[in-house]
């Protein structure tokens, strides 16, 4: 058994090892011509039922031969051109090596003795990542899991600054499209069950300031404490980028910690063409960014930036086994100080390598083909009169509905919308995602792969509108 330990006397079995799998996902990319196959759980949970995990293998070309089977052959393509349903984006090469680096060395992030290096390498991205925002010299943060675990340390921290004796009185504002993740932290955070107040939209699914500011001073005036708003760059369905400015001033004037989840919109960052979209971000007291959706990395790979290093003093805790108070004074510099989590992966190094590889500027230009993407995406649905197109992309998501002319019943247009999207799913030829707007079902696009071509968008669209009527065919027949 010891032969399947990584260490110098297996090197040459690990290299032999990695290579085979390599080379299995690498025959896959290149000739997967769906996004997926369209199998259903029923047929696949048998192969993976009758497998015991009490019997191995001992092969690793055994073993992976049964993963072409369990795994391989019927996952989701997320590189595939036609692969348009949610935030996952095709990864970067550089990333993926960092992967395969970090993982076999297996260093963990929470302290200096166990990463040297890797500790250094991160503190460094994340100054890099802060100093794109303009966040200021006291700046700071860590890599997480996640957006919703960076949503939920940055809210912590709010949480922790806020004045107030009892936390009932806490007030969270998100708009109404805001990520489900603030809910789901103002819970953790032992927040009362109305916590969250949610704020309006306009036409595009921007925040209202006007109904922010009314409810700000509303909650004041209750004697409530407005502990933060969380202001979105690139909400999930539309991408909409809420009015950064206006809330800065807003959370200023009411004292309020200013959380930025640019988990989605923090491509921008890094764009060539666009910058200019996120601007105001740079006042947050806190910022969520995804690079695992619009960096081109692998899952996972997020940050939590905060304007004042000092506010990450709320998630330290020391430990005589692991970080003992003493090693402050000694400067040695422990992330999981910093951290929610304790052992944590060097997630860090795939940007490491992405940066070191293509340059910021090379990440920038891969986001800003995809908005460009959309652009010419919601000119094409906006054009056909079979959809309907929400709003203008502020990123790089379409959200829409086939409208047949012939049908005037909502009800049933939802139907024959929802019939398109799992018709579609079932097909694997291609797969988008869906969600509701006023109450109706719509169909939503999120581009985050350069390679789609408009071209795509359009044969898509058709196979949808085929599926849609196909619906509305059987049941006219049905009704007849
Ligand atoms: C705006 C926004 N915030 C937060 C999240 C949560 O990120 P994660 O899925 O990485 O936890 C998402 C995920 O789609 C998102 O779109």
């Amino acid at each position: 058994m010891r032969s399947h330990l990584l260490n110098d006397t297996t090197a040459e079995q690990y290299r032999r090892s990695v290579t085979d799998g390599v080379e299995r996902v690498a025959a896959k990319l290149a000739t997967t011509d769906r996004p997926f196959t369209g199998i259903t759980v029923d047929a696949l949970s048998p192969r993976i039922d009758e497998i015991d995990l009490d019997q191995p293998l001992h092969d690793t070309t055994a073993v992976l031969d049964e993963l072409e089977d369990v795994y391989l052959r019927d996952a989701i393509y997320f590189h595939h051109p036609r692969y348009l349903a949610h935030l996952n984006c095709p990864v970067v090469i550089p990333a993926v090596l960092g992967e395969a680096v970090l993982s076999a060395v297996n260093s963990s992030l929470d302290t200096w003795d166990q990463s040297a290096g890797g500790t250094l390498i991160e503190r460094k991205l994340i100054d890099w990542t802060t100093e794109r925002i303009g966040l200021g010299p006291a700046a700071d943060g860590v890599f997480t899991s996640g957006g919703t675990q960076s949503n939920l340390q940055a809210l912590l921290l709010a949480r922790e600054e806020a004045k107030t004796d009892s936390l009932a009185k806490l007030r969270i504002f998100a708009s109404e499209v805001s990520h489900f993740s603030v809910k789901k932290s103002a819970k953790l955070l032992g927040l009362g069950q109305d916590a969250v107040i949610s704020i309006p939209v306009d036409h595009d699914k921007r925040m209202q300031t006007v109904a922010l500011a009314r409810e700000l001073e509303r909650c004041t005036k209750d004697g409530l404490v407005p502990m933060a708003v969380v202001a979105t760059a690139g909400t999930t369905d539309f991408g909409s980028i809420d009015p950064l400015p206006e809330i800065a001033e807003l959370c200023e004037q009411f004292g309020t910690w200013m959380h930025v989840d640019a988990a989605y919109g923090c491509g921008l960052l890094a764009s060539l063409k666009h910058r200019d979209r996120i601007s105001g971000i740079e006042r947050a007291d806190s910022v969520t960014v995804d690079y695992h959706k619009s960096f081109f990395q692998p899952v996972s790979s997020s940050a939590v930036l905060v304007r004042d290093a000092a506010t990450l003093r709320h998630a330290t805790y020391h430990a005589e086994y692991l970080n003992p108070r003493r090693m402050v004074e000694e400067r040695i510099p422990n992330q999981v100080d910093k951290s929610l989590q304790t052992t944590r992966r060097f997630d860090a190094l795939k940007l490491w390598m992405t940066l070191r590889t293509m340059g910021a500027d090379g990440i920038g230009q891969l986001f800003d083909e995809v908005c460009d993407l959309a652009r010419e995406g919601w000119k094409l649905i906006a054009a056909d009169p079979r959809f309907d197109v929400v709003v203008e992309p502020s990123l790089s998501t379409l959200v829409f509905r086939y409208i047949p002319a012939a049908v005037t019943d909502p009800a049933e247009i939802d139907r024959a919308n929802l019939y398109a999207r799992k018709a579609l799913f079932a097909s694997g030829d291609a797969i988008v995602a869906g969600t509701k707007v006023g109450g109706r079902h719509y169909l939503k696009f999120t581009l985050l792969n350069p390679e789609t071509q408009a071209s795509d968008i359009a044969a898509v669209l058709d196979l949808i509108a085929g599926h849609a009527e196909q619906y509305l065919g059987e049941s006219l027949d049905r009704a007849s």
